[in-house]
């Protein structure tokens, strides 16, 4: 998927906005400080680039309700900042070796600055929401705060869950809305906040934007097992070595043999020839054809966010801008 293609379909003022204002303050970020190490690895994560989707969702949204965007520039880099923040603490509780390609923060230099440069983060993307127009700061700071709050609650989920076993379809679909869809949602939402749109439009492009992130998120999980190496940016197979509880793994395990259970609980913990547990869970997940129900699951996130989408009062050029961007996201490959 190229976002930036796909948003020179839409009016050239948000494209350009986005390419010529947003990408590069995300490209070069704190990197006027590089007398302090703090930021060093700050600027490095930040500018490994990624698809950088929740800032051109609040500006999308934005410039949808107002026919102006510039005004949520502070807000898209709040988001985009406090994302990556999560990506920077999520690689270290992951162990991840790989983001978008290059070696994690905690790999390149330790934890323990990983764990600092993220903290300096989080009052960063504070920063940049104050720089939001004042007046509208009593309604985004309310939904930025609470949005913070339930990404970390989904953190700890995501982390109790990989050591129980008896983790149920409805727990993980839970999980993952609050660790990966209600920022995406708040993204809309700020965006529409910031574009003067009417609180029922708000609260159906935050729907719509919830229910795709749980879209992307089954997304994600498919290709943390089957993505290719090549694109992916990840390590392939990480959810599997760390037990996580994907939509794949639970399902696998609904419909697993007896045989099938017994030689899965012998996975379980399993942290040495991991290219042998990954490829075990994979050959599974294949077998008991769990790889294709994820797709359908999506598909149907997927129409019931085209459902808030139609009811978000949207001009049709950002209706169609908004479907196809979610449409794409659906086949992503990275
Ligand atoms: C990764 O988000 C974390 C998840 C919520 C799955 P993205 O896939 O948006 O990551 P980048 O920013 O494009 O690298
Ligand atoms: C990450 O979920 C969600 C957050 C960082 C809040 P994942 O752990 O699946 O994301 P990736 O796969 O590392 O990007
Ligand atoms: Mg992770
Ligand atoms: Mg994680
Ligand atoms: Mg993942």
């Amino acid at each position: 998927m190229n976002v930036a293609t796909s948003t020179m379909d839409y009016q050239t003022k948000l494209a350009k906005l986005y390419q010529e204002e947003l990408l590069p303050a995300l490209e070069t970020y704190n990197s006027g400080q590089p007398e302090f190490p703090l930021y060093t690895p700050i600027t490095y994560m930040m500018s490994l680039g990624g698809k950088r989707l929740r800032p051109l969702m609040v500006l999308a949204a934005a410039d949808a309700y107002a026919n102006e965007c510039k005004l949520a520039i502070p807000a898209a880099m709040a988001v985009e900042v406090f994302h990556n923040f999560t990506l920077m603490h999520d690689d270290i509780m992951d162990e991840a070796p790989i983001r978008r390609g290059k070696t994690t923060v905690h790999e390149k230099w330790n934890a323990n600055t990983a764990i600092l440069s993220g903290d300096a983060m989080l009052v960063q993307a504070y920063e940049q929401l104050a720089a939001c127009p004042p007046a509208l700061l009593p309604q985004l700071f309310p939904l930025f705060n609470t949005t913070a709050l339930e990404v970390c609650e989904g953190q700890q989920l995501d982390m109790d869950f990989e050591v129980r076993d008896d983790v149920h379809l409805d727990e993980y679909m839970e999980m993952i809305r609050l660790k990966t869809s209600v920022l995406l949602a708040a993204a809309l939402k700020m965006g529409a906040i910031l574009g003067g749109a009417s609180e029922d439009s708000a609260e159906h492009l935050y729907r719509f934007g919830e229910s795709m992130g749980i879209a992307f998120q089954l997304q994600d999980d498919y290709l943390d097992a089957f993505g290719d190496p090549e694109k992916f940016g990840k390590q392939v197979g990480g959810d599997i070595l760390s037990d996580k509880k994907t939509y794949l793994w639970i399902r696998c395990l609904e419909k697993a043999s007896k045989e099938d259970l017994s030689a899965i609980e012998g996975w379980i913990g399993e942290r040495n020839a991991q290219s042998d547990k990954v490829s075990f869970f994979k050959s599974l997940y294949t077998k008991l054809k769990v790889d294709e129900e994820i797709q359908s699951t999506m598909e149907d996130h997927f129409s019931t966010a085209m459902n808030h989408l139609k009811a978000a009062q949207l001009p049709e050029e950002a209706l169609n801008f908004f479907e196809a961007f979610a449409r794409s996201l659906m086949v992503r490959e990275n």
